[in-house]
C-alpha cells in the first residue's frame, strides 16, 4: 500500500471508455497526432475516488442528534429512544420515489465534485419489503440518471424495525422476512450487487447476521458487513467466515480479528469521518491492520446520522491525521482498494491500461495537496468511462488544472 506509483510529466491516453497508454508527454504526443487533448495544466491526475460505503437514500438530514450527543446522550441510547435510524426510516417511508430520487440526485453530484467517480449505495431505511425495493429502485434510477457510477447494496438488515422491536419474537420474525420476503425480490429484480448487514450489539447477532449473509451468498449477492464499529463482538471474524468482500467500520475490532481479517481476501474498510462525527476518541486501528497485511480501504459512510459528508479528500485527510496513513496508503485506500471492496479492482481504480478512463484532476502540484489542504475542495473535473463526469453536462474541460491528460478519440 505505501507505493502509489506516483509519476511525474506523463500524459495519459484514453480510446473510448479505457486508458490505452501512459507516458511521457512527447511520446505520447508522437503516438496519438490525431488526439482530442484536455490540457490539464500540470495538476494531479489521480484514478477517480472509489466511495465504497454511503447511505445516500435517505430523506431529512438528522442535525437535532449532533446536539444530543453534545450534551451526552449516546449514539446506540438516541436509538433507543427511536432516533437514529428508526426516525430515518419513519420519514423514509412516507416519501414517494421521486421525492427520494429528488432528495439524492444533489446529494451525489456533491459526491462527484469532490473526485468520487464510483459509489456504493446502500438502501436500509425502508426495512419493509415495499420500501426497500423502492430504495433499491431510486438507486437504479439514479445509475442511469447520473454520469457516476453506481453500485447497490441492499441492507434490508440494518435495524430491527420499531414494529418488529414490539412484537415477542419480532427478531426472528424480521430475520425470517429478510430472508425469504425480501431477498428473493432482490435478487430476481437484479436490484443490488451485494448485501450488507449492521451486526453490532443491541442491532443484528453474529449468528443473525451469519444466516442473512448466508442466504444472500445463495442468492448470488456479494457479501458487505458493518463489523465491530461500536463493540468488538467478532465482525470481523465472521467477515472473514463467510468470504465477505469487505467488513467495514472495525474502530473496535480486536486482536484476533486484525489477524484474521489480514490472512484474509476481505477488504477492511475504514470510515474515519463517522468516529470523528460522533465524537469518539477511538479510531479504527488502521496501521495494525496495514502492518498485518490487511487491504485497508476508505470511504465516506456518507449517511444523515453519522456522517453527513460527501468531502473525500477530508477522508483522506483523516486517514493520514487520525488512522496515520501514509498518503501513499490514503490514495491506495481510496483507490485500488476501494474498487477492491466492490470487487472492481481488474476494472477501476488504476490509472493503468486496460481499466476504465475513470479519473479526477485536481488544482494542485504535488499529491500530498490532497489530504492537506483540509475541508478544501481541489477537484476541477472528473470523467467516467472517458467521458465528463463533473462538472455534469459539461463538455468545456478547459481551464482546470491537472497534469497533461491526451484523449485519442479515435473512432
Ligand atoms: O454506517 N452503523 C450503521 N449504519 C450507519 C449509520 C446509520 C444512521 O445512523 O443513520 C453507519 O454509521
Ligand atoms: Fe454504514
Amino acid at each position: 500500500m505505501n507505493d502509489a506509483g506516483i509519476v511525474t510529466g506523463v500524459a495519459v491516453a484514453v480510446d473510448g471508455e479505457r486508458i490505452t497508454d501512459v507516458g511521457p508527454q512527447p511520446e505520447l504526443d508522437q503516438r496519438y497526432p490525431d488526439a482530442v487533448r484536455i490540457d490539464c495544466q500540470r495538476g494531479v491526475l489521480t484514478p477517480g475516488f472509489v466511495d465504497s460505503h454511503t447511505h445516500a437514500i435517505f430523506g431529512k438530514p438528522r442535525f437535532e442528534e449532533q446536539e444530543l450527543r453534545a450534551s451526552g446522550l449516546d449514539y446506540m441510547e438516541i436509538a433507543r429512544r427511536g432516533g437514529g435510524i428508526h426516525s430515518s426510516v419513519r420519514d423514509l417511508r412516507a416519501r414517494s420515489e421521486t421525492e427520494l430520487l429528488a432528495l439524492a440526485i444533489p446529494r451525489l453530484t456533491r459526491l462527484a465534485a469532490h473526485g468520487v467517480t464510483t459509489v456504493e449505495v446502500k438502501s436500509g431505511y425502508g426495512l419493509t419489503p415495499d420500501d426497500e425495493l423502492k430504495s433499491l429502485r431510486v438507486i437504479r434510477k439514479l445509475g442511469e440518471i447520473l454520469p457516476m457510477r453506481l453500485i447497490p447494496t441492499w441492507l434490508g438488515a440494518h435495524e430491527i424495525p420499531m414494529e418488529f422491536r414490539e412484537m415477542s419474537d419480532g427478531r426472528s420474525e424480521y430475520v425470517r422476512l429478510l430472508v425469504s420476503g425480501m431477498l428473493p425480490a432482490v435478487a430476481s429484480g437484479r436490484l443490488a450487487r451485494f448485501a450488507d448487514v449492521f451486526c453490532e450489539p443491541g442491532v443484528f447477532t453474529i449468528d443473525e447476521s451469519r444466516t442473512i449473509l448466508t442466504a444472500a451468498r445463495s442468492a448470488g449477492l456479494g457479501l458487505k458487513l458493518h463489523a465491530d464499529e461500536l463493540r468488538a463482538s467478532g465482525g470481523a471474524e465472521l467477515a472473514a467466515e463467510i468470504g465477505a468482500t469487505s467488513a467495514d467500520h472495525l474502530a473496535a475490532i480486536s486482536e484476533t480479528g486484525i489477524r484474521v481479517l489480514a490472512a484474509s481476501t476481505t477488504v477492511a474498510t475504514l470510515l474515519p469521518g463517522t468516529m470523528l462525527f460522533l465524537g469518539k476518541e477511538k479510531q479504527a486501528p488502521a496501521r495494525a491492520l496495514v502492518d498485518a497485511g490487511a487491504a485497508v480501504a476508505l470511504a465516506t459512510d456518507f449517511n444523515p446520522g453519522t456522517s453527513p459528508t460527501t468531502n473525500f479528500p477530508l477522508v483522506m485527510t483523516l486517514g493520514v491525521s487520525q488512522l496515520r496513513l501514509s498518503v501513499a496508503e490514503a490514495m491506495i485506500a481510496s483507490t485500488v482498494n476501494g474498487a477492491a471492496a466492490l470487487a472492481m479492482a481488474d476494472q477501476v481504480g488504476q490509472i493503468t491500461p486496460g481499466f476504465f478512463a475513470d479519473l479526477a484532476l485536481f488544482d494542485a502540484s504535488d499529491v500530498r495537496e490532497l489530504p492537506y489542504w483540509y475541508g478544501d475542495n481541489r477537484c476541477g473535473a472528473t470523467w467516467v468511462r472517458g467521458r465528463p463526469c463533473h462538472p455534469w453536462g459539461s463538455d468545456t474541460l478547459r481551464g482546470h488544472q491537472g497534469r497533461a491528460v491526451v484523449q485519442a478519440l479515435t473512432e
